[in-house]
């Protein structure tokens, strides 16, 4: 795993959009997995940014989302298709037509399950994803992933756990109907993208990031995951590194692979 440790929440977001920007260089018509929570609208905001001052363009760009509620409509205020809408998709030049988010407002379980079906094969048809955006839960959680979930798991319906329910009240209304269950990609889906980018600013991480990065490969932290994959850049600020106990060696890692990178010697940190 290349894990990048970087001053501020800002800072993570910047070197995310880097990220980004230099998948949409290679590659115009690029597949983003894209994720939401508040870590990743920092990034949002400065790829509309980028897009305003014409260094990007989305126009070819198809996309695919984590996760969706199930149980309010899609133009819910806390639907993740409002929250795309409104945090990226309406500023950029992307087709919304190639925009992505599992359907998940439907009456039964059959439909559902189609659904997730459905899904899957939107996501090989477009040829996979070449770059997830990933958060992360306070209890490890990546997508809607909770603990315990397999770690070969596709999309599919999960029951959100207690703690994900109690981090996301903040977003509902006291007497609101707050979604318990969601459709959402499952850890096999994700691990298929060829590269993934997670995440993670402030202290309420630094524990779910350690035991990601150093803990072991577990069904109960489903971001440990990501130590199988190949391609995975975790970004990391401060506060969220600050209980990795190989801190200084990702650093002194990250230093040797820019100035590998400069002898044109390239370097690999996975
Ligand atoms: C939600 C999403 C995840 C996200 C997580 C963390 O439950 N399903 O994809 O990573 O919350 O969110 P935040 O970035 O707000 O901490």
């Amino acid at each position: 795993m290349r894990i990048v440790i970087l001053p501020s929440a800002s800072d993570v977001a910047q070197f995310a959009a880097d990220i980004v920007a230099n998948q949409l260089e290679i590659k115009a018509d690029s597949v983003l997995g894209l994720a939401t929570g508040s870590t990743p609208v920092a990034l949002y905001d400065e790829l509309i940014t980028r897009y305003q001052a014409e260094q990007l363009s989305f126009k070819e760009v198809v996309s695919f989302n984590l996760d969706e509620y199930i149980g309010i409509s899609v133009t819910h205020n806390q639907s993740y298709r409002t929250f795309m809408n409104q945090h990226l998709f309406e500023f950029i030049n992307i087709d919304i037509q190639n925009t992505h988010v599992p359907e998940a407002n439907l009456p039964t379980k059959q439909a559902l399950l189609n659904s997730a079906v459905r899904y899957e094969k939107s996501i090989a048809e477009a040829g996979g994803i070449d770059l997830q955006i990933l958060g992360i839960g306070i209890n490890g959680h990546i997508g809607f992933n909770e603990p315990s979930s397999s770690l070969a798991s596709r999309t599919r319906v999960k029951t959100l756990s207690q703690s994900t329910i109690e981090a996301n009240k903040r977003f509902f209304n006291e007497d609101e109907f707050q979604p318990y269950l969601a459709l959402t990609m499952g850890i096999g889906t994700i691990l298929d993208s060829r590269h993934l980018l997670l995440l993670a600013t402030g202290e309420n991480k630094a524990s779910a990031v350690r035991a990601m990065i150093e803990g072991p490969l577990s069904a109960m932290v489903p971001a440990s995951a990501l130590q199988q994959h190949v391609n995975a850049s975790i970004i990391i600020d401060q506060a969220a590194a600050a209980q990795l106990s190989l801190k200084k060696y990702y650093q002194w890692s990250e230093r040797q692979r820019s100035m590998l990178a400069q002898t044109g010697l390239g370097s690999t940190n996975e």
